[in-house]
C-alpha cells in the first residue's frame, strides 16, 4: 500500500462520513451540471475519486444503471457500499490511483469533485489528463470541481492547487473544450465555507 492510500484510508477510518469537511448530503451542483450537459440515465458514468460521496446514491435513485466509483481508498468505497447495502451490487467499485489506472471502455461522463486539486506535481496532473482522455469517449463530458482561488490552501492536511475557470481549462489543455463554469460555496459540516470552481468540459 502506498503512503497516499494509507493517508486516505486513515482519514476515512477515523471519522464518520458526515464529519468530513467535504461531506455533502446532496450533490446538487454536480447533479445540476450533469443535467445541463445532457447526461441522461443511459450514460456510462465514472465518479473519479468518488470517495464516500452520495452522488452514486442519487444517480441510482435517478435510474442510472452503468456507474463506476473509483477511489484510492478502499475504506472510502466501503463506506458507500455499506450505506447502499444490496444496491451496491449494481455499481462497479475500483480501488486504484487515478494517475496510473487503465480504464476499460469509454465513459460518457467523468465526474471529479475535489480530487484533481490534490495533484500538486506536474507529472501527476499529466497522468490524470492522460487517464481522463483514455477514459472518455470523444464528445464525452468531464465535470471537475476544485478549490477556487479564494478556497482553502490545504485539505485533509494535504496541500492543494487552487483554480479559476481559465486556469482549470488551461491545465486540461487543447483536448477539452470548456462548456460552462460556475463558482460554488460549499458549507462544511463545521459551518465553514469553502469556495469551489466547477467546470464542464467536452472531450474534442
Ligand atoms: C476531498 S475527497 C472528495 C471525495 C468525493 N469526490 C466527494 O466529493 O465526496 C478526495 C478524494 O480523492 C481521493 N483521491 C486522492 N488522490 C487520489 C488519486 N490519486 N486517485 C484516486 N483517488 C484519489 C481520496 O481518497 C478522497 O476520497
Amino acid at each position: 500500500m502506498t503512503d497516499k492510500q494509507d493517508h486516505w484510508n486513515a482519514v476515512y477510518g477515523a471519522r464518520t462520513e458526515s464529519a468530513l469537511t467535504w461531506f455533502e448530503e446532496s450533490p446538487a451542483v454536480s447533479r445540476e451540471m450533469m443535467v445541463q450537459a445532457g447526461i441522461t440515465p443511459g450514460a456510462r458514468v465514472l465518479d473519479a475519486g468518488g470517495g464516500a460521496s452520495r452522488l452514486v446514491d442519487t444517480l441510482l435513485d435517478d435510474g442510472f444503471t452503468d456507474l463506476t466509483v473509483l477511489d484510492l481508498s478502499a475504506e472510502a468505497l466501503k463506506v458507500s457500499q455499506d450505506r447502499l447495502g444490496a444496491r451496491a451490487k449494481a455499481v462497479q467499485w475500483i480501488a486504484a490511483d487515478i494517475t496510473d489506472w487503465q480504464p476499460e471502455g469509454p465513459y460518457d461522463l467523468w465526474h471529479d469533485r475535489a480530487v484533481f486539486h490534490f495533484l500538486t506535481e506536474a507529472a501527476d496532473r499529466a497522468a490524470y489528463i492522460r487517464t481522463l482522455t483514455q477514459a472518455l469517449r470523444p464528445g464525452g463530458v468531464a465535470i471537475i470541481g476544485t478549490f477556487a482561488l479564494d478556497g482553502p490552501e490545504k485539505c485533509s492536511n494535504l496541500p492543494v492547487i487552487r483554480y479559476c475557470a481559465d486556469g482549470l481549462a488551461q491545465e486540461l489543455g487543447a483536448g477539452f473544450a470548456r462548456i460552462t463554469c460556475r463558482a460554488h460555496t460549499h458549507q462544511t459540516p463545521m459551518q465553514r465555507t469553502q469556495s469551489f470552481t466547477f467546470c464542464t468540459f467536452r472531450r474534442r
